[in-house]
């Protein structure tokens, strides 16, 4: 059994009988839920950490080269198999006929495939980036900061109209608000999608169908929750895109980590090896069982605090049957995406005043009476936002 070290005896539930210890958080603090720092399941990891243990020695993997027969030719082999081994166990994309192209973080592959779909001359007129509201935050400021002239950021893909081309990207589930989502944009004009699915895991949404795009983007830091590897990939259907992104990460920082990717590869082979030796894995020594039972119960809580706040509204998600998990279920966001009550034009200042850090609807397009809330960070932060919110009072 690959689990075999943790205590039957103790599983990863806590005395209360949740997976959701009591807080020690000081009550003078703030409670800084503005990030998506994915540190909420960190205690599924503690309790595996000798499963986990990698060791490298000191002559080994010092080339920049992974693998010199593959089209990306800094990915070691490990990783490639690690990654189409965890999408063939959880069936959520279609990897065949796809070029892998491995990225540090999907941020670095964001700015890659800019570059990889902008037409190949600059110009005077960049091709427009545009995604649904609210978008995750990033992309503005990702697309603008080196004011390039190849590409340009636009805004709200549901108002482009311009008869030019454009990449639209969409977020599914979207971060900041959780909702599936399709492309919108409404133009004659060419466009090409860039699918983001860093949130396309079990423990989030019920899994419906395997996805097959023309450039889908994920991130090991949503999955697994080890953003600090810097580890992310992209299935590609095209393989001149596939060329020029390998060419950017060459440019930008000649491939990815390979300490990076033997942790990455063993974490992976970790969860899958728990799903494999099914029958002899008890069900929250599963990784995506765990993290979603997690998910669900600080729902749960959340939700009872946002209900006796009455400061408020939550977006509501429909239920569907998830094929990995072979169950009828709710989404359960990495984010709470919250509406204000009327009378209040600011969330995030509304928040802030009772030392709760968010980030305020501005940053993904739309108005201040929206916030965003992270359900990802660490459990002392959670349960003191929970308890601030059902205390707080409308002044
Ligand atoms: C939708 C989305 N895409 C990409 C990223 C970045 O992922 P990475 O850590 O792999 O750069 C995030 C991180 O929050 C995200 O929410």
């Amino acid at each position: 059994m690959v689990v075999s070290t943790i205590n039957d005896s103790s599983p990863l539930s806590f005395s209360n009988d949740t997976t959701i210890p009591a807080s020690t958080f000081s009550s003078n603090s703030f409670v800084n839920v503005e990030k998506g720092d994915p540190v909420a399941f960190g205690p599924y990891w503690e309790k595996l950490r000798d499963e986990c243990m990698i060791e490298i020695k000191g002559d080994e993997w010092m080339s920049y080269f992974g693998d010199a027969n593959n089209l990306c030719w800094y990915m070691v082999p490990p990783m490639r198999d690690a990654i189409l081994r965890l999408h063939n166990a959880v069936g959520n994309v279609v990897t065949k006929d796809k070029f892998l192209v491995l990225g540090t973080g999907s941020s670095q592959l964001y700015q890659a495939l800019l570059y990889a779909l902008s037409p190949s001359e600059p110009s005077d007129r960049p091709i427009n980036v545009v995604a649904a509201t609210p978008y995750y935050s990033e992309y503005k400021d990702a697309t603008d900061i080196l004011q390039s002239r190849l590409f340009q950021w636009i805004g709200d893909a549901a108002l482009y109209d311009k008869d030019e081309p454009y990449i639209e990207l969409v977020t599914s589930p979207n971060n900041p608000d959780g909702t599936l989502r399709a492309p919108v944009v409404n133009s004659g004009a060419e466009g090409k999608v860039i699918y983001d699915l860093a949130y396309y895991w079990p423990q989030y949404t019920p899994i419906t169908y395997e996805v097959d795009h023309d450039v889908m983007l994920f991130t090991f830091s949503k999955c697994t929750g080890h953003a600090g590897s810097r580890i992310g990939w992209a299935f590609v259907k095209d393989i001149e895109v596939a060329k020029k992104m390998i060419r950017f990460v060459h440019l930008n920082s000649i491939g990815v980590s390979k300490e990076s990717q033997i942790r990455a590869a063993k974490m992976i082979e970790v969860i899958c090896d728990g799903y494999q030796n099914l029958k002899s894995t008890k069900s929250d020594h599963l990784f995506f069982d765990y993290g979603k039972r997690l998910m669900k119960e600080r729902w749960e809580k959340f939700k009872g605090a946002i209900e006796q706040s009455k400061i408020f509204t939550l977006t509501k998600y429909p239920t569907s049957y998830c094929h990995f998990n072979k169950d009828l279920s709710e989404q359960y966001p990495a984010f709470a995406w919250l509406k204000c009550m009327e009378g209040i034009e600011n969330g995030e200042s509304y928040l802030e005043k009772l030392k709760i850090r968010t980030r305020g609807g501005e940053r993904f397009g739309v108005d201040a009476k929206y916030v965003r809330v992270s359900m990802i960070g660490t459990n002392d932060e959670f349960i003191e936002l929970c308890t601030r919110l059902s205390n707080a009072k409308r002044e």
